[in-house]
């Protein structure tokens, strides 16, 4: 079908658990939310100019389709990084107006660029008729950030944010790329984001830092154990076995994706039994993990889960994404929602000076079209 436009929409994600584990081959449990990118996308008529507006920046952005290159820091490079990737997998792209915005809170850890980037390469793929499917779409999307934005991330966010079920979890294997969907019902609790309004500006550098040390880890740990190709086939024995080759950093940031993939493992159990107090245990040694093995948390994120402990109606906390600023998660009784804000935006204001930005999100299907 020839189209002119059409405007398609990309969500932005939670995490329920297992952090920085996709790129190591991994498990992960994210699902799809109620905050979205969208994008609407016109032919222009013209063989190789490109308009992009920004709504919520308030900016524009042209370039050729055969002359353009990353800058430095900037959201233009989400897009130029997709159209870069689709002209690798041969995409014959012609001219075209685009224009975005959306609702995903950037530097939240929601993802936001993984809804930019999604909502862009599916509308694409929809307009000039590409015959991509979801699966490329979805390395289109994670490769623009390896190279035009420059954070090696895993596959974990452009995965949700392409594949998302409305009221499903997804329990992805990183490694083989199967996943599996579970029905999403707390019952009496829900699911409270707290974003710390830090930005996580550190997060990129360190984001690649991490990976190259648990590549490290791995380099060192295969010279004893033959076959291992990633953390997700090293035990917590072999990793002992390891303690005096590894520097001591590299060996706690090993240790911190073994125990993460099996508490996705534990977590994904505890969800089809309804066991609440088993899934809200686990996140929070999640948070101690990413704290104390991983260091990607920051005194915000620590300052909110430890807000959380000694209250009896929140199962869980932890913080989500990336690191360095963002959100938390919390598992929290409903009815006390309303109460654990105002409490934890009284404290954060006196320790921090500034407000938190509460979310109750809800959990809704992947990227599609709004209105061709
Ligand atoms: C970012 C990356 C993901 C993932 C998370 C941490 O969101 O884009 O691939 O690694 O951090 O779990």
């Amino acid at each position: 079908m020839t189209r002119k436009s059409i405007i398609t929409q990309s969500p932005g994600r939670i995490n329920l658990i297992g952090e920085h584990t996709d790129y190591n081959d991994g498990f992960v449990l994210p699902a799809a939310i109620n905050k979205k990118a969208i994008f609407r996308l016109t032919k222009n008529g013209t063989d190789k100019d490109i308009n992009i507006y920004s709504e919520n920046i308030g900016n524009h952005f042209s370039f050729e389709l055969d002359n353009f290159n990353p800058i430095e820091n900037g959201w233009e490079n989400y897009v130029m990084g997709v159209i870069n990737e689709l002209q690798k997998f041969g995409a014959k792209l012609k001219g075209f107006d685009g224009q975005f915005g959306g609702d995903v809170p950037i530097g939240s850890g929601m993802s936001s660029s993984a809804a930019l980037e999604c909502s862009l390469s599916f509308g694409l793929n929809e307009l000039f008729d590409l015959g991509l499917n979801k699966w490329q779409l979805i390395k289109v999307s994670q490769m623009a950030e390896h190279n035009f934005v420059g954070v090696k991330c895993g596959i974990m966010d452009q995965f949700t944010s392409m594949m998302g079920k409305k009221n499903h979890v997804m329990l992805l294997d990183c490694r083989s790329l199967e996943y599996q969907y579970f029905p999403f019902d707390l019952g009496e609790y829900q699911l409270l984001l707290l974003n710390t309004n830090v930005s996580h500006e550190l997060a990129s550098t360190e984001y690649n830092t991490r990976r190259e040390e648990c590549e490290l880890g791995v380099k060192i740990i295969k010279n004893k154990f033959l076959g291992i190709k990633k953390l997700r086939d090293v035990t917590l024995e072999m990793l002992q076995q390891n303690i005096n080759k590894l520097p001591e950093k590299v060996f706690k940031r090993c240790r911190h994706i073994i125990t993460e993939n099996q508490r996705v493992l534990d977590a994904t159990s505890a969800l089809v039994k309804n066991d609440f107090h088993q899934l809200g245990q686990l996140i929070y040694q999640s948070h101690i993990s990413l704290q104390k093995d991983y260091e990607v948390s920051c005194p915000e994120l620590d300052f909110l889960v430890n807000l959380t402990l000694k209250k009896k109606y929140i199962l869980g906390s932890r913080m989500m994404g990336g690191g360095f600023g963002g959100c938390t998660i919390n598992l929290i009784d409903k009815k006390q929602i309303a109460k654990f804000i105002e409490i934890a935006d009284k404290e954060y204001q006196l320790e921090y000076g500034k407000s938190l930005t509460p979310y109750l999100v809800s959990i809704e299907n992947g990227s599609g079209i709004i209105e061709k």
